[in-house]
């Protein structure tokens, strides 16, 4: 059962507590299986041009009332500081965004470690300091749907003006949605609370809507600071964007280096994500992949690690453990429902195969990851610093995250075993960043608070 589908049979008949019809689709909306899409970054030269196109696009964003219906495209629009300051929002409203967001994802690579090889200097003129104002993001479920909702969109900005096209990227996986190492990927994903379907087994813990919408209760029991006035704040969200260049040549290299045969490769990567390749976790599937448990969302999220408090199923260092250690004994403590994340990541190039290695990768496969969360530049910041870029939270010191981890050095993984540990050296920076912003949603509200300068 495809996860739309089964969404419908997931309605609780009640009526969702969220503004849904303000709220961005993209929001709640999954992405389809399998889907195509692109990514557009656009650079707002003139305010009035800008706002004029902002106006016309946001016609075409949906709400996400109806999200659990099926929909052949939707696009969502997210805008930088930057973008904001371009414009013409007044500088009232701006200064009450949190300052990370305001100084933009390539100021705060000290506290997102992207040093060396995920150094700004390094990145895709798309992503130079200030180019990226708005980011567009259309998914579809194929072609012919993605080439009809490109054409309005592309339309729309031929009959701008003071608005140029600083770059584009084509997305796109098969029905089993797998990533560019061959992984079914996007499968665990937080319940957002009020928004009218019932969780999937392995979510029953509700995550308070205030750790994604603006204005709603957060965890904390009261909503997170919004940007003011409230109706520029209320019902959006904030966006982490990251484009990465998948070393899959590296990854299948150093796999192969490590194991005896093919079963022995399939193991240790599934060891190094967590999940097999079709998505089924170590938890319920700890010795050979069940390729039919993977692609059941009625099942393939349905566990914990209580059962598994050393690690000898699923490592502590394992991709998926490290990013939501669900109820795993952590040494630092960590509210871990706080730096819970809606992921909208897409998948661009070639399909993963076995045989490809780094000599003759060419580097054109990779993800977009992207993330949404009311409070996303603190969440990304800690991610980054804490559970990707370290190991002292689960007792491994420096060792880091072998998915998304920056190894400026060769590092190690630690696969927990009787009688004694396995340390596998040789891990390399398999993703290496290429982009990236902090980016603000807007409720639809609110893009038409901006496109019409309702400030003056
Ligand atoms: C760019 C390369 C990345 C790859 C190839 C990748 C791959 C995967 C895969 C295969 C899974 C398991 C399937 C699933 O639940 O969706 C997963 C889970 C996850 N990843 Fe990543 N990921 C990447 C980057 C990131 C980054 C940068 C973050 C956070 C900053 C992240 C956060 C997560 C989270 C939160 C989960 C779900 C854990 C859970 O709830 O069980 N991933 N990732």
């Amino acid at each position: 059962m495809s996860i739309l589908t089964n969404l419908k049979t997931r309605l609780t008949g009640e009526k969702a507590a969220l503004a849904l019809d303000d709220i961005q689709a993209l929001i709640l909306r999954s992405r389809p299986e399998p889907y195509v899409g692109v990514h557009a970054m656009l650079h707002i030269d003139d305010a009035a041009g800008g706002r004029d196109l902002l106006r016309r696009m946001a016609g075409h964003v949906p709400s996400a009332a109806g999200w659990t219906d099926d929909r052949d495209a939707w696009m969502g629009l997210a805008i930088s500081f930057q973008g904001l300051k371009a414009l013409g929002v007044p500088q009232a409203s701006l200064d009450t965004f949190p300052l990370p967001f305001q100084q933009g994802m390539a100021q705060r690579a000290e506290q997102l470690r992207d040093f060396g090889s995920n150094a700004p200097e390094h990145w895709d003129e798309a992503f130079a300091p200030g180019a990226c104002h708005i980011a567009l993001t259309i998914y579809a479920r194929d072609d012919a749907a993605l080439a009809v909702a490109l054409d309005q969109a592309m339309k729309e900005l031929d009959q701008s003006s003071g608005v140029t096209l600083v770059g584009r990227h084509a997305f796109g996986a098969d029905a089993d949605a797998k990533n560019p190492f061959g992984f079914r990927d996007s499968i665990s994903q937080p319940f957002v609370a009020g928004s009218g379907v019932e969780p999937l087994p392995g979510q029953e813990r509700a995550i308070a809507a205030g750790e994604f919408i603006l204005g709603e209760n957060s965890e904390t029991g009261k909503p997170v600071a919004m940007p003011e006035p409230p109706e520029l704040g209320r019902n959006g969200s904030f966006v982490v964007l990251r484009k990465y260049e998948s070393q899959v040549g590296a990854f299948n290299d150093f796999v192969r280096s490590q194991a005896q045969s093919e079963s022995d490769e399939e193991l240790l990567a599934a060891k190094l994500v967590g999940r097999w390749r079709s998505g089924a976790p170590l938890p319920l599937a700890p010795e050979r992949d069940d390729p039919e448990l993977g692609a059941d969302p009625q099942r393939n999220n349905g566990f914990d690690f209580s059962r598994d408090p050393r690690g000898l199923v699923c490592p502590h260092a394992a991709h998926m453990r490290r990013l939501n250690p669900r109820d795993s004994q952590l040494s630092i403590l960590t509210d871990v429902n706080i730096h819970r994340i809606i992921r909208r990541s897409s998948t661009y190039g070639p399909k993963w195969h076995r045989e490809l290695t780094a000599q003759d990768d060419t580097g054109e496969r990779g993800i977009y990851f992207i993330f949404i969360s009311a409070r996303a530049y603190d969440t990304i910041e800690f991610l980054q610093q804490e559970w990707i870029n370290r190991g002292n939270f689960i007792d491994l010191g420096t060792e880091r995250d072998p998915v998304v981890g920056l190894h400026e050095t060769p590092g190690t993984f630690t696969i927990p075993q009787q009688p004694v540990r396995r340390r596998v050296d040789g891990v390399t920076t398999f993703n290496r960043l290429r982009g990236g912003e902090y980016l603000f949603m807007p409720s639809l509200g609110a893009l038409r608070w901006i496109a019409d300068a309702r400030w003056s």
